[in-house]
């Protein structure tokens, strides 16, 4: 037998002082022993996208296998994610552009798109938890959360319709009321609302650190504010280049009353996540947002990358960071494949 090398071989159990992490990693029995983090189907948050009219779905162009679902077929879907153990369901409208004007008017009806798949999930899926964003952009006709006076988005104003807009998904039966807005003490003012409109038991998930991201490109085609958004949101969303700024973010949430907090985006966002999570040990989510979901398919349709592994590998990134759960486009597929075992 020629040797491989020429020279002679290294004495690792000396270099190692007999310490062979590979031992652990031969069987698959064993990896799976050594295992510290799992993804379970309690984990996931499935956000869908809701649009007019009966037994409508349109596909999102830029979110291959997502479409705009409407009422009946929302209901459609609850029964399965419920079927499958998810726990949450997040609902985004698209709003008719007939019906968005300046100040976000929409969003205070009681018969809008969101109210409506509430309402309906709520009589046919009571189990299914249900969650509904507070900011205005679906609503308004620049795009924005809030509302505007010249350039300005006026934050104590807007922060009084975002808690009408935040009683009117009370009233329709939602669980889980998420700002997304970033409005400075949104959440003290919605909390202080709910409770005294009788609406106590009602949780509020604050999307604490929000960053000012291209990741959320995709999730504007689906409803319908990326032709139409002035501007940019950096005068209310985070800057990419700050850490310390979040945690300050979450502090006043968590001082304010909120009951859940969001880092998003998810995975470029990850030393974000791990440092909200051990500072206020708060359930704390990820938001694996659309930008994500549409890159991970993109290079996956292109037999780039291994679409299933890839997609696990990501959520599990988000428990070992120290997610609670994870809004994720994925979910019922993920939910489907934890079922099957594998
Ligand atoms: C609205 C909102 C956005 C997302 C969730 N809520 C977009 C934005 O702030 O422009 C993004 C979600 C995604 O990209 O999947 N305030």
């Amino acid at each position: 037998m020629t040797a491989p090398f020429n020279h002679s071989a290294p004495d690792i159990d000396r270099i190692t002082g007999r310490r062979r992490l590979r031992r652990n990693r031969r069987t698959d029995w064993s990896r799976r022993l050594m295992r510290e983090h799992t993804l379970t189907v309690d984990d996931l948050i499935w956000p869908v996208f809701v649009v007019d009219g009966e037994n409508v779905r349109t596909p999102v162009p830029s979110m291959p296998g997502v479409e705009r679902l409407s009422v009946d077929q929302i209901v459609v879907e609850a029964r399965r994610a419920a079927a499958l153990g998810i726990p949450v369901m997040a609902l985004f409208p698209y709003t008719d552009p007939a019906r968005r004007d300046e100040h976000g008017t929409e969003a205070l009806s009681p018969s809008n798109l969101v109210c409506e798949a509430c309402r309906a999930i709520k009589a046919e899926v009571p189990n299914l938890g249900v969650m509904i964003d507070v900011a205005l952009d679906p609503y308004t006709s620049h795009g924005h959360d809030g509302l505007m006076q010249g350039e300005e988005i006026v934050n104590d104003i807007t922060v009084q319709q975002l808690i009408r807009q935040a009683l009117n998904e009370a009233e329709a039966g939602c669980d889980i009321i998420s700002p997304s807005d970033m409005m400075d003490g949104r959440i003290g003012a919605i909390r202080e609302a709910l409770d005294d409109a009788g609406f106590g038991h009602v949780q509020i998930m604050a999307y604490s650190a929000k960053y000012a991201s291209a990741y959320y490109g995709p999730f504007r085609e689906a409803v319908g504010t990326s032709a139409t958004l002035v501007g940019d949101k950096r005068t209310y969303q985070m800057d990419p280049a700050n850490t310390d700024e979040a945690l300050r973010e979450a502090e006043l949430d968590v001082a304010e009353g909120a009951d859940m907090l969001m880092v998003k985006p998810g995975i470029a966002y990850l030393d974000i996540l791990y440092r909200v999570k051990e500072a206020f040990g708060m359930p704390t989510y990820a938001y694996q947002v659309s930008g994500e979901y549409a890159m991970i398919m993109a290079a996956a349709q292109n037999g780039w990358v291994d679409e299933e592994r890839i997609i696990m590998e990501t959520l599990l990134a988000f428990k070992r960071a120290g997610a609670d759960g994870i809004l994720t486009y994925f979910a019922p597929r993920v939910a489907e494949k934890l079922k099957a075992g594998h």
